[in-house]
């Protein structure tokens, strides 16, 4: 097989030549730093934090959870709508005191919004405060940016990298004992006419097959109970390592390897996108011990037109049945999807497709979104922008029905018995315990703290929209 991209050795070196010269310095200062990390955007974005705390802790941080107490701020950021960047520059903006009460703070900036040059412009010129900033293929780079900040004492924005690579042995400093993200590839090909992705996240790049693996067998080993493999579209796996006579090692290749891995844990991954959900991959989900029964596939719109203007490359005929066939070979499958309402040009009658694939495919959850422009992007240029009234008047009638269906979906889970992974005590309600199905459907019950990262058999006693109720059997 053809070799894949990797970040070549003497960089990797260099790397921890960096980490040990900051680390040196941080113990010269006679002081414990701290450093604070703060992440917005989807769960690639949380792996991308776990590293970065990863390379904190090797340079010799503690890490914190107030930014008040940090000697370091990392802001990693998403860029996928606006909210998403108006939040992040609005915290920023809120570390402007914190730097001046500690001069000696350095704030770095990362991930997708920044690797925008209008965003890096804004930094450049609005947060004069910050200190550098780096782009979602060059995390690596954290302990150089450092090192030069100091030393060149000006401030730095890491250029996007010319190639994508990928950097190997960056060690994770995980937030869960028992639940772990694991990135198989990075970056996108697909250009959806609608999103940022592949301009902040660059080519598609496959990990090699023995690096995840071996990762994921570590994982097990060391516990862990809960393992999602993560890629903006995970079906391409594999695809730009194409050997010389073409023969691609895919998506299905790789999970039927890991299942192959002992051990009681499940596995899960996001995202796949719809076009190349193949008949082989869940064949593969079918037959395996370890991966979960539940599939994430973003359906985006239920208007074929919309779909074509959106270069979503496949049709409703040809999602309903993809999701045909996984009902008939996974029966008891959970299928969740992403929806975007207000896309230009939307007209009543493409909404009312949505609403109708909505009502035929039964999710049994729906993550839903308002379009929102992205500049740069070809749907941000199209006539038609849809009216930010009629929007969210068409979010709510999308989700008043969905709510009806998730209802509706979960009412049969009532009474029977099903195997939970507790996630602990749950954020909102006061000594109830909150875990994740199978399914990944949440489940509420009366717990104790030693019933964290386990799995537990619960009966189901209520089944609400959002959440199933349970009692411990044992
Ligand atoms: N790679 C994944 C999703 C990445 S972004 C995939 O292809 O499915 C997660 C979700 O955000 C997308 O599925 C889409 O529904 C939504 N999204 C992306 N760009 C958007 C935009 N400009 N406005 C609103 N929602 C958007
Ligand atoms: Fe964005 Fe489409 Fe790529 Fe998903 S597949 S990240 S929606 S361009
Ligand atoms: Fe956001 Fe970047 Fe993820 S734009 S959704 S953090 S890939």
């Amino acid at each position: 097989m053809k070799q894949y991209k990797l970040v070549s050795e003497s960089e990797m070196i260099k790397h921890s030549e960096y980490i040990k010269k900051v680390r040196a310095m941080n113990t010269a200062s006679g002081e414990q730093k701290y450093a604070y990390i703060q992440t917005f955007g989807c769960q690639q974005n949380v792996a991308d934090s776990e590293k970065i705390a990863g390379m904190c802790v090797s340079m010799g941080y503690k890490l914190c959870n107030e930014p008040a107490d940090a000697d370091l701020i990392v802001v990693n950021t998403c860029a996928i709508r606006e909210h998403a960047e108006k939040r992040a520059l609005s915290i920023i903006g809120q570390y402007k005191h914190l730097k001046a009460k500690k001069p000696s703070l350095m704030i770095a900036v990362c991930g997708c919004m920044v690797a925008q040059e209008h965003r890096r412009n804004d930094i450049k010129f609005r947060y004069p405060y910050v200190d550098f900033i780096f782009g979602a293929s060059s995390l690596f780079r954290l302990p150089q940016l450092i090192v030069e900040r100091i030393e060149k004492k000006k401030r730095l924005y890491c250029p996007e990298e010319n190639e994508y690579l990928v950097a190997e042995g960056i060690p994770a400093e995980r937030e869960s004992t028992f639940k772990a993200w694991v990135s198989v590839m990075y970056g996108c090909n697909n250009f959806c006419t609608y999103c940022i992705v592949p301009y902040v996240r660059g080519r598609e790049r496959s990990r090699r097959p023995e690096d995840i693996i071996s990762e994921v067998r570590e994982l097990v080993k060391a516990g862990y109970k809960d393992i999602t493999l993560l890629g903006q579209n995970v079906n391409s796996y594999g695809k730009d390592a194409k050997g010389d006579g073409g023969e691609v090692y895919d998506f299905a290749d790789l999970l039927a390897d890991i299942d192959k891995i002992e051990g009681d844990y499940y596995i899960r991954f996001m995202t796949s996108h719809p076009k190349d959900a193949s008949k082989k991959l869940i064949d593969v989900i079918a037959s395996s011990r370890h991966i979960a029964h539940q599939f994430h596939l973003p359906m985006q719109s239920g208007s074929d037109e919309i779909l074509k203007r959106m270069n979503r490359r496949y049709d409703t005929k040809k999602y309903m049945e993809t999701v045909e066939y996984m009902r008939e070979k996974i029966p008891d499958i959970t299928i969740s999807s992403d929806i975007i309402v207000g896309f230009p040009g939307e007209t009543e009658e493409d909404f009312h497709g949505t609403l109708d694939m909505l009502s035929r495919v039964r999710f049994d959850m729906v993550y839903s979104f308002i379009y929102s422009p992205r500049k740069g992007t070809p749907a941000a240029e199209m006539e038609e922008q849809i009216d930010d009234k009629i929007k969210s008047e068409r979010f709510d009638r999308l989700l008043a029905l969905q709510n009806e269906i998730s209802y509706e979906k979960n009412q049969p889970l009532k009474d029977k018995v099903i195997k939970v992974l507790c996630d602990g005590r749950s954020k909102n309600n006061d000594g109830v315990f909150s875990g994740r199905s199978e399914g990944n459907k949440i489940v509420l019950f009366e717990g104790n703290d030693f019933d964290t990262g386990k799995f537990l058999d619960l009966k189901i006693t209520r089944a609400d929209t959002f959440a199933l109720y349970g009692e411990k059997l044992k």
